[in-house]
This record gives structure tokens, sequence and C-alpha cells, in this order.
């Protein structure tokens, strides 16, 4: 994730909430906006100070090698929930040393390298392939395949869902999907002509590799489709949106995700 031209310090402010920052080339200044600024033993450049004491969310704008702001001052143990909109073409990485959260973004990136090998097909060089580009598509954005129920009828073919739009669940064409456990049961158990992939049903996979193609799914999202405030996988106000919207906002109405339907 960490493109080599690029510096990746961490800021850690009053306890436990921590920006992180990328400096091209430091130079000396002090800490008013503009030049760079020193935060414990790192240099960033300066784009400022704000202080989200009270604040529950907080935008922090990323540029090419630059936060913005650079630092942010909160109360202890205050929570907040930091959006990173990244408007530039460098990669960045986030980080919060104290709370582990590199590592498990590394450990996700992990699983969604796994589960990219996952869906392709099988081949002597990708003895992981399992091959949900077969009847999904080359980039899982949905294909016809034949009906196999029918095998008197060649002609009969049947949509398959579009995998890069599933995250947006009713909002996008997804009836069936309310969040990720969603996702998860219709690929463990099958629905219809989608076959059950878990070893605990029909298929071959464990939980582990079942997850890792999840984890893929929703890193494949078209974020044009799916919107983040319609975003069932990745935003609980999206489900409860969802559910407002298309189930009178009675939960209990939720479908079985692998209950056959017709497209
Ligand atoms: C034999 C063809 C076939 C293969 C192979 C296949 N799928 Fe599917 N998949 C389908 C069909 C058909 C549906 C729609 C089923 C329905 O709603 O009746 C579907 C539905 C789904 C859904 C639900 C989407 C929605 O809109 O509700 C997910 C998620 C999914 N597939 C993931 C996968 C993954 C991951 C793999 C590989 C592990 C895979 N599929 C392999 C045919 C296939």
């Amino acid at each position: 994730m960490k493109s080599s031209t690029l510096k990746v310090l961490a800021l850690l402010l009053v306890l436990g909430m921590v920006a992180a920052a990328c400096s091209k080339k430091p130079d000396e200044g002090g800490g008013k906006e503009g030049g760079t600024i020193t935060i414990g033993q790192d240099k960033a450049n300066n784009h400022g100070s704000e202080d989200v004491s009270g604040n529950d969310e907080f935008k922090v704008e990323i540029d090419d090698f630059y936060f913005e702001p650079t630092v942010l001052k909160g109360t202890a143990g205050q929570k907040v929930k930091l959006e990173l909109d990244n408007e530039g073409s460098a990669l960045h990485n986030f980080s919060l040393p104290e709370q582990n959260l590199d590592q498990e973004q590394d450990l996700i990136s992990d699983a969604i390298a796994r589960g990219a090998h996952a869906v392709q097909l099988y081949s002597e060089d990708n003895q992981g392939g399992v091959g949900c580009v077969q009847c999904h598509g080359p980039t899982l954005q949905g294909s016809l395949i034949p009906n196999t129920q029918t095998p008197d009828d060649p002609y009969d073919v049947q949509p398959t869902p579009n995998l890069t739009t599933v995250c947006g669940g009713p909002f996008t064409g997804h009836p069936l999907i309310y969040g990720l456990d969603d996702i998860y049961t219709t690929i463990e158990q099958g629905r219809g002509l989608m076959p059950s992939w878990s070893i605990r049903f029909a298929g071959a996979l464990g939980d582990q590799q079942i997850n890792d193609i999840v984890n893929y799914i929703v890193s494949i999202q078209d974020k044009d489709e799916v919107k983040f405030s319609e975003n069932v996988c990745t935003n609980p106000e999206a489900v409860t949106k969802a559910i407002d919207q298309f189930l009178d906002g009675d939960p209990t109405k939720k479908p079985n995700p692998t209950t056959n339907i017709q497209f």
C-alpha cells in the first residue's frame, strides 16, 4: 500500500486518536500552516490543526504528500469517526499504532488478495481458484449462464448478478442483500442456480476462504453505483435506511438470502 516516495507518519492525539500524514521534502518550519511541522520525531507538511473536541465525525482531506488538517486535537478518551478523502493520486497509508489498525489493514489486504485469486478459474498457477468468474463474468459484473435446471431447453439462459454492486443491496437491485452476512450466507449455502460453496453445505470452501472472497467483493464495489450512504456492507446507517425504505422499517421482514428469486 505504501509508495516508496511517501513517508507515513503517525500523529498521536491527546489520547488514543491518531492521524497520519505524508511528507516529501521536509524543511524547517513552525507550527503555523505552511512549511513543515514536527510531531514526535516525524516531520510532516503542515496544513493546519483542528480542534475536534465535541465532534463525533470529522473529515480529513488527503492530497499528495499532506493531510489537511495535519494535526487533530481532541479530548482524552474521545471517540471520533474519521472520514479520509483522498483527492490526490498518491497512495496513502493510515495507521493507528496504538490500536493495531495498521496490522488489521495488512490482514484485510492479504485477505483481499487471496479472495481475488479465489474468484478466478482454477489453473496450475492459481490452485486456489474456484471460478466464480465462470458465471459472474470475468470482472464479476454479471453475465448470462445456461439454465441447468432446464437442460432440455438450450436457449433458456439466466442472468447472474453483478457482484460489483452487491453492497448496494436493494438500492442497487440486490433485494436479498442487507449486509455482509447475507453475501456470506449466499456464497455458503447457494441460491437457485448459484451453487453452495461451503464445506458445511455442498461446497469445498472453508470459512476463511469464504471470508476472503467476501472481503474481496467488498473491495471491488463500483464507487459510482454504490454510494457510502447506501453501502450495506460498510455502513450500518445504510442498512437502517434500506430497512426503512424497502421493508417498511420492519427488520423482521428481511428476506432469507438463500430464497430463490426471479430476476
Ligand atoms: C454456476 C454459476 C455460478 C457460479 C459458479 C457462482 N455463482 Fe454466484 N450466483 C449465480 C446465480 C445464478 C446467482 C443468482 C441466484 C438467484 O438469485 O437465484 C448468484 C448469486 C450470487 C450472489 C448473490 C448476489 C445477489 O444479488 O443477491 C453472490 C454474492 C454470489 N453469487 C457470489 C458468488 C461467488 C463468490 C462465487 C464463487 C465462489 C459464485 N457466486 C459462483 C451463479 C453462480
